[in-house]
């Protein structure tokens, strides 16, 4: 890149509404064609805040937040309401895999040894920590990334139902492993302008995503994937760059500058450090950005989760406030102890590479479709998804113990989908006034219209309940809200 073309370009966009690259040829002093101009401005359209269509007409990008009516929303929760990972991907790793460990991988020894190391990363990542040998990211492709990869993507939605999402961001992905965040946001910013083109409204993205990782193998991995996918997959509405990684364990790596969205996606729970040592971590990375959107994804099983939700407690401390999905209804916030919360998302279809190395034996041990994760979105302005706060009418689910056996009326969030059977729905509560764990118990014979909004919350929401008798559960040092059919549920918007 000349200096020339840099500046030049720099005083166009700053002095046109639009030109087209060719125009540049009047003030160079050689020609170039218009491929080349744009390939070469290319790496720098975002700090230029440039879009070029693919007919090289170019436009200055505004930042502006990306439109989320009902109708855009509704067509993209169509599209992730039966998840799977698209077609391109999955053809993406089974010729990564074929690749690295030959066209019959699914077979004989190599599928053996493949099938032995899914099983021990399994065990290995429940104890919550996980080496990766080359071997490993095969394992992980093959088991782990697709529901992550799908997982995400809801995550994603949520950030644009609450208007987090821009046309110009840029995004790093912490313990990016081989690329499972980056695709998956890059595939979700390609279906949401499939829907913004079915609906008409022009809308260009300028997107930046960088990544960090300790790993080299799993470097190489994401440095493939990803510009494999680019190199096929360009949407003409959108300019995406994703940047060579740094290979740094995230723990040294210098903060990130100008970010708006850094994603942790299943990395803390790896880190050996107390939650205190994490939390400075993640602190020291988002310091180098003004107020990025910070998001901690982690498996829903208990150590990780609760683990999680100890952190955040500890980037609280530290000037972070929680947008979702936690909402303190009486301004009081939580310990963060002993909170066992994951969303629910159902199951994903199995990719053909996994349903291949699960052959026909114990294929269950192979595959891996159900959607639960744990999360906390963070921010630093103090933004939340839930702007609800109790009034006095409510008891805190702190003072429970007083209204033992009596019925009461309860303002709380649902922090779970049916922890229970058809036979008896049990959700797990909270205000935030309280560590102790809270549900609400449905039997089905109880359940009626009075009461059913709470069978119907999504994870996160607020709940008004009105008259349910408190029950102590001592064998669980926990407290049970009874549902009964004269309780009254009642959705708050
Ligand atoms: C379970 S994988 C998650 C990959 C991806 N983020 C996802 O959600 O699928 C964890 C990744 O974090 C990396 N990792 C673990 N500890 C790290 C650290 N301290 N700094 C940077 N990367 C780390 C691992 O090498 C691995 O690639």
């Amino acid at each position: 890149m000349t200096p020339e073309l840099l500046s030049l370009a720099k005083f166009l966009v700053s002095s046109r509404a639009e030109f087209a690259l060719s125009e540049m040829n009047q003030y160079l002093s050689r020609r170039y064609e218009e491929k080349d101009l744009y390939e070469t401005l290319k790496p720098h359209f975002f700090d230029l805040e440039l879009f070029c269509d693919t007919r090289y007409n170019c436009r200055k990008l505004i930042n502006r937040q990306l439109p989320a009516d009902e109708q855009v929303i509704h067509e993209l929760e169509e599209m992730l309401k039966a998840p799977w990972l698209p077609l391109y991907i999955e053809k993406l790793i089974d010729s990564y895999i074929e690749r690295s460990c030959g066209k019959d991988w699914h077979t004989g020894e190599t599928a053996r040894i493949l099938r032995e190391n899914i099983v021990k990363q399994k065990e290995e990542y429940w104890r919550g920590s996980s080496k990766y040998p080359k071997l490993r990211v095969i394992t992980y492709l093959l088991y782990h990334f697709p529901v992550y990869f799908c997982q995400f993507q809801y995550l994603l939605l949520d950030l644009l139902k609450g208007g987090l999402l821009t046309t110009k961001m840029s995004i790093v992905d912490v313990g990016s492993g081989p690329g499972t965040i980056t695709l998956s946001t890059i595939d979700f910013l390609h279906k949401l302008l499939s829907v913004y083109s079915k609906k008409g409204i022009d809308i260009k993205l300028n997107i930046k995503i960088d990544s960090i990782e300790k790993v080299q193998e799993n470097i190489d991995c994401y440095k493939e994937l990803t510009s494999l996918y680019l190199s096929k997959h360009q949407h003409e509405n959108a300019s995406i760059i994703v940047n060579k990684p740094v290979n740094s364990p995230l723990e040294k790596a210098q903060p990130v500058v100008g970010a708006d969205l850094i994603i942790f996606s299943n990395v803390l729970a790896e880190m050996s450090s107390p939650h205190a040592e994490r939390a400075r971590a993640v602190e020291k990375l988002s310091s180098g950005s003004l107020n990025p959107t910070v998001l901690l994804v982690e498996p829903a099983d208990l150590v990780n989760s609760k683990a999680l939700r100890i952190t955040q407690q500890a980037l609280m401390n530290r000037g972070f406030t929680v947008y979702s999905p936690c909402t303190f209804l009486w301004g009081a916030v939580c310990t963060g102890g002993d909170c066992w919360s994951f969303r629910e998302e159902g199951n994903i279809r199995v990719p053909d590479f996994m349903r291949k190395i699960a052959g026909n034996e114990e294929a269950y041990r192979y595959l891996n479709t159900d959607m639960k994760f744990t999360y906390a979105i963070l921010r630093k302005d103090g933004a939340v998804k839930q702007k609800y706060r109790a009034k006095g009418k409510f008891a805190r689910l702190s003072t429970l113990k007083k209204h033992l056996k009596k019925r009461i009326n309860v303002a709380v969030s649902v922090m779970s989908g049916n922890l229970g059977d058809e036979k008896t729905f049990v959700f797990k509560i909270c205000d935030g006034t309280t560590s102790v764990p809270c549900y609400a118990v449905i039997p089905a014979y109880h359940k009626n219209d009075n009461n059913k909004a709470l069978l119907e919350a999504n994870y996160g929401s607020i709940v008004e309940i009105f008259g349910a008798l408190v029950r102590e559960n001592e064998e669980f040092s926990s407290y049970n809200l009874l549902i009964n059919r004269n309780t009254i549920v009642e959705p708050v918007k």
